[in-house]
């Protein structure tokens, strides 16, 4: 549930029983405006615009499709947009909404521009989704009662409201429904100076005492991720209050982090075993994210979200259309080097 205090004054966040839980302290760090929001230029450039003209007409914001990997403020951006709309947003996530009744429930209890967010859109039902295009376009809901002889259609008009999407995968959402989206932006890993501004934010939300080094240090190893910042920040805070006087500096901050075991360029375990089993067992490549998943046992799934796009972005892996091949860079990574030829490698 949505902490009461969250609700900036004339916006209800409402949460149905169809609705994704929010932590505490993921609540009270949440940016609650644009000028809070740090980072994703071309992102906030956009929705601005919508919500500009959205103001400017009177009328119900066009849909949008948030995507990116975990983390990087999709939930925080259609929070945002509700406040600045003075909307109220109500949270479901895909899963959940498991037919068409369901959809019915949350959109006919709808007022005109209301904003619906549908988390991990891409996974709704795709016996639900086939409704949601025409309560997207025609914002109408064409709902079959009864079964057998009796069974009809009845057709529900919805108020105009706005479909603010969120997925970590939006190449599984099908063609059709990501068509109905006016705006699908695509949020990016922020940037050291970015990450550095926002942990220092979180620190001053939570008032714990941290210095230019100790800040530093967690914006390196926040893989451009603010959760992962606010997460590394409350250990980091733990560390330095059980170790250190309680002041998070540069060499608390790394040695925290190192008991974490997230290295210097903020990979993780599972970062380096992935790296670690494509070196040592297949050479540096190619290799399919399955076998991979199998053979370090995660899924594939988490693999493709989570730790794949950024060892891609980072350059540690390549993805081809054999599969995916370790880089020079991500052989440094784990202590090794890549042999000049391709497949042996040495320890350096
Ligand atoms: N641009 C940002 N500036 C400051 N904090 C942010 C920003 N984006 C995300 N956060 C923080 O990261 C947390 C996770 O963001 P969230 O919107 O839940 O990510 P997602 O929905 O993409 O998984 C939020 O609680 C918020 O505190
Ligand atoms: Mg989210």
């Amino acid at each position: 549930m949505a902490s009461p205090d969250q609700a900036p004054k004339g916006t209800g966040y409402l949460t149905s029983s169809l609705a994704t839980p929010v932590s505490p302290v993921e609540a009270a760090l949440r940016p609650l405006s644009f000028s809070d929001f740090a980072g994703q230029p071309k992102t906030v450039e956009r929705l601005k615009v919508m919500v500009g003209a959205a103001k400017r007409r009177g009328e119900a914001l066009n849909h949008i499709l948030l995507s990116g990997p975990p983390g990087l403020g999709k939930t925080t951006l259609a929070f945002i947009l509700g406040q600045e709309l003075g909307r109220t947003v109500r949270v479901t996530s895909g899963p959940v909404i498991e037919k068409a009744g369901d959809l019915a429930g949350l959109l006919t209890n709808m007022e005109e521009g209301d904003i619906l967010f549908i988390d991990e859109i891409h996974r709704i039902p795709k016996t639900v989704e086939e409704y949601l295009y025409s309560a997207m376009e025609d914002f109408r809901l064409d709902i079959m009662i009864d079964q057998g002889p009796n069974a009809r259609s009845v057709r529900l008009s919805i108020p105009r409201f706005t479909l603010i999407g969120a997925t970590t995968r939006s190449g599984l959402l099908t063609a059709p429904l990501r068509s109905r989206f006016t705006l699908n932006t695509r949020l990016d890993y922020y940037d050291h100076a970015t990450l550095e501004g926002i942990v220092r934010r979180s620190c001053g939300l939570l008032k714990v005492e941290i210095d230019v080094g100790g800040a530093q240090e967690i914006a390196t190893r926040a893989r451009g991720t603010p959760r992962i910042a606010n997460n590394l920040i409350n250990f980091c805070r733990d560390y330095a209050s059980e170790k250190a006087q309680g002041k998070i500096t540069q060499p608390v901050a790394a040695a925290a982090l190192e008991l974490l075991e997230i290295d210097a360029a903020g990979l993780d375990e599972m970062d380096k075993r992935v790296l670690r089993l494509m070196a040592e067992n297949y050479k540096g490549g190619p290799v399919g994210l399955g076998t991979i998943a199998i053979a370090v046992g995660e899924e594939a799934e988490t693999l493709e979200e989570v730790h794949e796009p950024f060892l891609i972005q980072e350059g540690y892996l390549a993805r081809t259309a054999q599969g995916r091949v370790l880089t020079a860079k991500g052989y440094q990574a784990i202590g090794l080097k890549a042999a000049v030829g391709g497949d042996q490698q040495s320890l350096l």
